[in-house]
This record gives C-alpha cells, sequence and structure tokens, in this order.
C-alpha cells in the first residue's frame, strides 16, 4: 500500500493542550497495597465482614498472633477509640513470647540498606506496666531482616514511632511487634512506610508505580473515581472531608469493588500528586445520588458493584450541606490560607499555597432522572454562582444502546453545562469504524472529556491490536480536540491476583510494575501534545474503506516548544509506503526524533523503540504493518 500524506499549513485551529491525563480510580487494589505506599494491611483494625467477600474479612485481617502456648491473646476492641471516625483498636494482652503480627498486602516487600518509618499509637490500662515492643521484620523463612522498638508508658493514646532498616531484599516479609511489658496494651495505625515514596513525601505514593505514571506526562488526573466517587449507595457516597486530616481521624470507606478503603491516600495526596506531576486535578464529586440512582446497575451485572442497595439520592433536606461539602472542596483547593477556613486546613495540612483547582467533575455515570436532574441543578448553580472561574464537567454516562446518554445530553444542553463526561469501553473495530465520532459533534454545545474509555476484545487481553485501535482513534481526537478537552483511559492500575476488571492500563505486584503496550501509546501521546492541530489528507492507492479506516495521522504544533509532531498509525497486516509533505521547516531542526510501537496485533510485551531520521519537507516513511509511529520535529 502506498499513500500521500499532504499537511495543510493554512488549516491550523487550536486545540486542548490537556488532551491526555489519567483517571485514578481505586479499584482493583490501586489505592491501598497499590499506589499508596502503606506496607501494613487493614493497619487500622477497621476491616469489616461489610467491606469484602473474602473469607476471614473482619477487624482482624491480616493480623495474628504467634505465642508459645494458651488461648489466643487478642481481642479488637471499640470504647474510647483513638477517634470516633476509627473506632476500633487491638487488645493484647502480653504472655511471654506473644507476637502481633501482619502479612502485609501479599507480603511486606522490603529493599536492602532502605529505610522503613514504623508507627503505632499504644495505651496501657489500668494495671499494665509499661515497657517497650519489640518490632521486627521476618523473611518468609522467619529470619529477621530488620529490628528496632519502641516504647509505651502512656495510659492515653500515644504515637510512637522508629525506623527499621532492612539488611536484606526480602519478598514478602511479616511485620512482627513483640511487647516486653506486664499486662494489657491497646494498639491502633500500625503503620510501616518506605521512606523511598514518590518525591520523598511522607504518607506518600509508591515511588515506582508513581513515576510509571508521571512518565506518561499526564496533563490532568480524574480522583477518586468513577463508581468509587458516587458509591453504591448514599451512605457510600465518597465524602471528600472524610478524606483529609490525621491519618487516624479520616473515615474509612467499604469500598464498592469489594474491599476496604483506608483513605489514607485522600483528597489532600491527591492535589499533591497532581502538583507533583504538574497535571491539573479534576476531582469528580458524586451528583447527590450513588450509582445508577435507582439503586440498581443498568450496565454491571446487579450485585458485581455490591449495586442494588439504597434508592435514590440524598435526602433533599441534607442537600444544602452536601452542596456545601462541594463548594468547601472547592475552598480547600484554592481558598486563601489565612482568610478562609478550608484554605486555613489546606494550610495546616502543609500546602499554604492554593492548589488551583480549575475543573470539578458532578456525577460520574448517573441514571438522568429526576432524582439526579434536581440534585445536580443544585450543585451546579452553587458553584457557577460562587466559583464562575471553575469549569464545572457533568456527566451523560456510557455511550451504549438504551444508556442515558441522549438524556444525559439533552439535560447539559437544557441547563447549560460547560462540558460532560462520556465514557465508552468497545471493541477495537468499534474505535476503528467511529473516527468521525466527534466530526460531527455541535461545537455550540458543551465541550467533551472522554473520561472513560479503552478497547476491549473478548476476553479482555489488552495488546498491539487493542492499543492501536486506541492510537487510531486517538488521531480523530486529536482532530476534535477543539471540542474534546480531555480523555483519560480507564482503569488505569490493577494489582496481580486482585483485578475487578480487565483490561488495565498498568499491572504490578509488590515488586513490579507491568505498563501494557496500550499505556505505552498512552505515552506516546501523553510527551507529544499539541496546541495547534493542523490539518493533513492522506490519499492511498487502495480506496477500499476498510484499508482506508485504518490509517490515521495527526499533526500538532507544541505552541511553548514550536515543535512539529506527526502521528502515524497503520493497523493494516502490511507496510505503507508514505510519502509526506510537510509545511515549511524553516528554524527546524532536520533531524528528527522517531518513536515507534509495532508488533503483531497478540503481542503483548512490544515496546516502543526511539531514534532519529532525516525529513525534509517532502520525506518517505515507510509506517510498518501494525504500529504506531510519532515524528517529532523540534524547532531549532
Ligand atoms: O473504570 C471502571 C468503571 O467503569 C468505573 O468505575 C465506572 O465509572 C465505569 O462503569
Amino acid at each position: 500500500v502506498t499513500a500521500t500524506i499532504k499537511v495543510d499549513a493554512g488549516q491550523v485551529k487550536p486545540i486542548s493542550e490537556h488532551l491526555v491525563g489519567i483517571f485514578f480510580e481505586d479499584i482493583n487494589y490501586a489505592a491501598d497495597g497499590g499506589l499508596y505506599a502503606e506496607l501494613i494491611q487493614n493497619r487500622d483494625f477497621e476491616y469489616s465482614v461489610k467491606d469484602g467477600s473474602r473469607e476471614g474479612w473482619d477487624n482482624g485481617y491480616a493480623w495474628s498472633v504467634r505465642q508459645l502456648e494458651g488461648a489466643s491473646t487478642v481481642t479488637i476492641a471499640s470504647e474510647n477509640p483513638l477517634h470516633e471516625n476509627n473506632p476500633h483498636y487491638a487488645v493484647l494482652q502480653v504472655k511471654p513470647g506473644v507476637t502481633l503480627q501482619n502479612d502485609g498486602f501479599d507480603g511486606i516487600s522490603l529493599k536492602k540498606g532502605e529505610r522503613y518509618d514504623f508507627s503505632l499509637f499504644a495505651r496501657l490500662p489500668e494495671n499494665s506496666k509499661g515497657g517497650k515492643i519489640l518490632v521486627r521484620l521476618l523473611d518468609q523463612a522467619g529470619k529477621e531482616v530488620a529490628q528496632s522498638a519502641v516504647h509505651v508508658s502512656s495510659k492515653e493514646w500515644k504515637q510512637q514511632r522508629t525506623v527499621l532498616i532492612a539488611n536484606a531484599d526480602v519478598h514478602a516479609a511479616v511485620l512482627s511487634l513483640e511487647p516486653k511489658l506486664t499486662g494489657t496494651v491497646h494498639l491502633d495505625m500500625i503503620s510501616l512506610f518506605p521512606q523511598n515514596t514518590f518525591k520523598g513525601r511522607k504518607n506518600g505514593l509508591r515511588a515506582d508505580l508513581a513515576q510509571t505514571l508521571a512518565d506518561l506526562h499526564p496533563r490532568f488526573v480524574r480522583f477518586p473515581g468513577g463508581c468509587v466517587a458516587h458509591g453504591d449507595g448514599v451512605d457510600n457516597i465518597y465524602d471528600w472531608k472524610g478524606s483529609i486530616g490525621a491519618l487516624e481521624e479520616r473515615k474509612p470507606l467499604r469500598n464498592l469493588w469489594g474491599y476496604h478503603q483506608t483513605r489514607g491516600l485522600g483528597y489532600h495526596e491527591y492535589f499533591l500528586f497532581c502538583e507533583d506531576m504538574g497535571a491539573e486535578p479534576v476531582p469528580v464529586v458524586a451528583a447527590g445520588v450513588p450509582c445508577q440512582n435507582s439503586g440498581t446497575c443498568s450496565h454491571h451485572s446487579v450485585g458485581e458493584l455490591g449495586c442494588g442497595g439504597q434508592q435514590g439520592g440524598i435526602p433533599m433536606e441534607e442537600m444544602p450541606q452536601y452542596v456545601q461539602d462541594v463548594l468547601d472542596l472547592i475552598e480547600y483547593a484554592n481558598g486563601d490560607a489565612k482568610k478562609t477556613v478550608w484554605g486555613k486546613k489546606r494550610a495546616q495540612a502543609g500546602h499554604p499555597r492554593p492548589f488551583n483547582l480549575k475543573y470539578i467533575g458532578i456525577g460520574n455515570e448517573d441514571l438522568i432522572t429526576d432524582i439526579f436532574e434536581e440534585r445536580f441543578t443544585m450543585i451546579f448553580n452553587a458553584v457557577k454562582e460562587k466559583y464562575p472561574e471553575v469549569t464545572v464537567i457533568g456527566t451523560v454516562g456510557p455511550f451504549y444502546e438504551g444508556s442515558d446518554y441522549e438524556e444525559g445530553w439533552k439535560f447539559a444542553s437544557k441547563i447549560g453545562i460547560p462540558m460532560v463526561d462520556e465514557h465508552y469501553y468497545n471493541t477495537p473495530g468499534w474505535f476503528i469504524n467511529n473516527q468521525d465520532f466527534y466530526d460531527r459533534y455541535d461545537r455550540n454545545k458543551a465541550k467533551v472529556y472522554l473520561g472513560e474509555y479503552a478497547a476491549h476484545l473478548p476476553g479482555r487481553p489488552n495488546n498491539i491490536e487493542t492499543a492501536l485501535a486506541e492510537a487510531l482513534y486517538l488521531t480523530s481526537v486529536e482532530r476534535n480536540a477543539d471540542v474534546v478537552t480531555m480523555t483519560s483511559y480507564a482503569p488505569l492500575l490493577a494489582k496481580e491476583g486482585h483485578t475487578q476488571w480487565n483490561p488495565d492500563l498498568i499491572y504490578f505486584n509488590n515488586t513490579e510494575v507491568k505498563p501494557t503496550v496500550g499505556y505505552y501509546a498512552q505515552q506516546m501521546y501523553g510527551q507529544n501534545v499539541g496546541s495547534e492541530y493542523i490539518a493533513s489528507s492522506v490519499t492511498l492507492d487502495n480506496t477500499q474503506d476498510a484499508v482506508e479506516k485504518r490509517i490515521g495521522v495527526s499533526v500538532v504544533r507544541d505552541g511553548k516548544t514550536g515543535d512539529m509532531i506527526v502521528k502515524l498509525v497503520n493497523l493494516l497486516p502490511v507496510a505503507v509506503n508514505a510519502q509526506v509533505e510537510l509545511p515549511s521547516l524553516e528554524g527546524m531542526d532536520t533531524t528528527a526524533v522517531k518513536t515507534v510501537l509495532a508488533g503483531k496485533p497478540t503481542d503483548k510485551q512490544t515496546r516502543p523503540v526511539s531514534g532519529t531520521m532525516e525529513v525534509s519537507e517532502k520525506f518517505g516513511y515507510e509506517l510498518p504493518a501494525y504500529s504506531f509511529t510519532v515524528i517529532r520535529i523540534n524547532k531549532n
């Protein structure tokens, strides 16, 4: 196949510079046991039979007692707790040799020479005598790899800290606490954190995972979901206020994907992560209604998410407070550190400078019912009035036959929502055949945030075929990036052995991060966004529709650097010999950087390869079979 690609410098339009970002949801153990670097599972003893479907999932989950003899000496209590939001703690009766152990999340992974911050809250009841608690990390064979101690003498809850240094690499260590005191000790918030977190932040993120996300160069981060944002019942809505402040005061929350959220990774940490990556924060709050507000899920099977619970939305008499909570969130992000209540709280959390929030999402894939409309409108009007500079992103939800997508658009137009969130998970064929999806969009209506999308094959592997279908589709999205402002692949992260959804962009376990080929396609976009789209035409010697649709071209210019970026996708099983005609290259470096992702459709392991190539105003380039190429021509 041969192709002539003509880039037309006369047809240029400004496009969104925020086009490629990430969507973070705590699904597949993405947060606790994943991006959040805490190594102790159920540190707060707040796991509950209500959060999880697994056997033994209760306040004692992941903890065990080893003792020389006699009956179990640990119980869970809730009288006079550390904080009312964190009502349970462990009561350990000290007998000779008794140890309280934690397995972490599939074990605790340690690196030789690295330092780990250990802390706990402890209290001695009447008649107990203080002493030390030996803190040890043991490898799989029970051999000690780190040791330290904390001292407990207080009758009131008091935090104790120490640092452990691992003397070996261990894949799956356990934490072992051995009290050397007399009587009983109360323990809570038992934590072990690597000092090596992303950007070295305390209570921070797992360095390798966070760096993998940063390497995508995301222009924004949407959080905390997805379904997690609106929950599967009114009582499960993600209340942002419960996710900030001192860790022991945060409100743990049942995760509707079948586990527990400590919310140690909460709103403040999300804002920090955005700042650390230079990405815009895009928080999404519930529109006053939970998942599919009737309580039954239309596109998830009932029970899959725990849906089918409470019906309706937040009672109308409670909505004024809910609306205030949303306004308070914006104040937390942007308010003056001295003059505003929530700005002060941000400053107390260590960040006096505002986070400069520009967007807020309201709702997620909600059914467009009266219950929804009424509540959404209240929140929308309040935000518009108090913070007209913040763009509200509404929801039109999933795009599939029988969904409320059309209803969502009608409602958005009726009340003038400036941007809406669309979602679609479809086959590669759908993405190939619907590249004109946004060509048809009315430029006078709301802008689009394509908040969740992915190409799914039966059995749902993530391979070159799905990655190229996404890359091809994104050439058409760039063409329409005057109306599509942001996009994010979903879901982002998945812990091996703990996935509720496939495919995902990045898989991981405790020691490895495994980006998929889809990740690299996203990265090639993220690292090569533009602010101007330059129109181009493609003429093939084979004009069959099925052939033409498998070639995608997009040319953009990055206004900041002046670089011109050419993206070429070939989803044909044969190479395409292209003649590329560019506008003037005056002032440009004719040695361009070329990055190619190519392989067989079923390949999952292929990685992009970068090099240089010579370009001119007319140059030949062979697009390999099944490939995505980015050619970046730098301004001198
Ligand atoms: O991305 C996984 C889920 O898909 C999200 O939580 C939800 O918004 C969508 O249905």
